[in-house]
């Protein structure tokens, strides 16, 4: 291993800051656009099953496994995977596992960018007044409009790249650490209170009936794959952006309690947004099956009955912009710390050329829903493919070699030393669930869901 024992970019402050730098990453669009959407797409109860099971059977032990390896490499995930890959099993081939995850964050970030263009653009409509009364009716023809604009989306999405690489650019922890501690909380209160609003005008308990009754029929063996995927795509698993946050946190702080403190922030935070959305769904005949526009058409119904509602309108837009904010910064952060450390260019230069490819990429899924919207194969249009192959695929394959080499290639006292979960029995059921739980949920799954069982 390197004789460094720190980043070259520096540590995090605190443990807190390290937790809150790793929720900023996993909560985002994930939790409040993706999770409520797809849910709605593939039935409900049963889909948020199989996520929950997947979030604490695969989700959970490979996020202490991307934390260790960061960790133990100090550097980005391409070359701390190629250090440790060489230490443990004489071979570098294993920053492959580092390369597809910039590969894999590049691609989610170009169209992560354009949803959170979206947003932010809601936030203008907000400030102009247009959220201020509407329903089912125009919140439709307002979201409709919105996107069958390309220049419309075009400027905001190259507006989101700009913020993002403003931030990368200044360097991580500054730039990161500071606006995490007072954004995060802010949004939790904002969707406590949009959480109280719907229990007393929506339809809560529809919602919970949604959500929670099981019926495992309902569910296809693509409903299996998605959820696997999203269960990657929400703690921001299998692309190394765990990873290389994880390289700046310093040795004493525990692994375990990180971990488990992550886990339960985003699926709180996902679980909630799913209450407040159906509840407005079910209370104005909404379809719960409509795509990508959920949020957007729902939550402006939702704030109209609120009082003040474009300053409510106005906050919690800016709010899912931050939250989407802090984790582009970590889509692009591996790709970006590597081409410093391997290469040698500059931080500016490195997030400024980097950043330009994704923007090009992102135009794809700009036109995907205006002039690209009838060129559709595979799963539909560009955005629609981005997003299957991202998150149902790649983040789940980068998960399996992720876990493969935490349980069987790293050596055993090393993982036993970095795995505190209280003790041996802790480190055996880590070990069990790394071995074997992981790598069989995320094969079965993947050849559920592509037709070969
Ligand atoms: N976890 C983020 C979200 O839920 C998305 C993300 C995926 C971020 C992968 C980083 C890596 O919005």
């Amino acid at each position: 291993m390197s004789e460094q024992n720190q980043s070259i970019h520096g540590q995090w402050s605190s443990r807190l800051a390290f937790i809150l730098a790793v929720s900023g990453s996993a909560v985002g669009l994930g939790n409040i656009w993706k999770f409520p959407y797809i849910t709605g797409v593939n039935g409900g109860g049963a889909f948020v099953l199989v996520y929950l099971v997947c979030i604490l059977a695969i989700g959970l032990p490979i996020l202490m496994s991307e934390i260790m390896l960061g960790r133990l490499g100090h550097k980005n995930p391409i070359a701390t995977m190629k250090i440790l890959g060489k230490r443990e099993s004489g071979t570098t081939k294993w920053s492959v596992i580092g390369i597809l995850g910039v590969f894999t964050g590049s691609l989610i970030l170009s169209y992560y960018s354009v949803v959170a263009g979206w947003a932010m653009n809601y936030v203008l409509l907000s400030v102009q007044g247009s959220l201020a009364s509407v329903d089912s009716d125009s919140a439709g023809q307002l979201f409709g409009g919105m996107v069958s604009n390309p220049i419309n989306v075009f400027f905001w999405h190259s507006l989101f790249m700009l913020l993002t690489v403003f931030i990368v650019a200044k360097g991580l922890i500054s730039g990161i650490e500071k606006s995490i501690r007072i954004l995060m909380p802010l949004l939790i209160f904002l969707l406590l209170v949009l959480l109280v609003f719907s229990v007393i005008n929506g339809e809560a308990l529809a919602a919970l009936r949604f959500l929670f009754s099981f019926n495992l029929d309902a569910l296809t063996g693509d409903g299996f794959l998605v959820a696997l995927g999203h269960a990657f795509f929400t703690l921001s698993l299998g692309m190394g952006a765990v990873m290389a946050y994880g390289a700046y946190l310093p040795k004493n702080f525990s692994l375990s309690k990180t971990a488990g403190a992550i886990v339960f922030f985003d699926t709180a935070i996902a679980l909630v947004a799913g209450i407040v959305i159906f509840s407005v769904v079910f209370a104005n005949d909404l379809d719960p099956t409509q795509g990508p526009g959920l949020i957007f058409q729902t939550l402006p119904i939702a704030f109209s009955s609120l009082p003040l509602t474009s300053v409510v309108a106005f906050l919690f837009f800016i709010l899912l912009v931050a939250a989407a904010w802090t984790s582009s910064i970590s889509l692009i952060e591996p790709g970006v710390a590597w081409l410093i450390e391997d290469f040698g260019f500059s931080r500016k230069t490195s997030t400024y050329a980097l950043g330009g490819l994704i923007w090009l990429l992102g135009l794809l899924s700009v036109f995907s829903f205006n002039h690209l919207a009838d060129f559709t194969f595979w799963q539909g249009t560009w955005f629609d493919n981005f997003d299957f192959l991202t998150a149902n695929l790649l983040l789940p394959f980068g998960g399996l070699l992720i876990t493969v080499f935490a349980g069987y290639i790293l050596s055993p006292s090393i993982s036993e030393e970095e795995i505190d979960l209280g003790g041996k029995l802790g480190y055996r059921i880590w070990l069990f669930l790394s071995r074997y739980i992981a790598p069989a949920g995320i094969i079965i799954i993947f050849l559920d869901g592509l037709g070969v069982l």
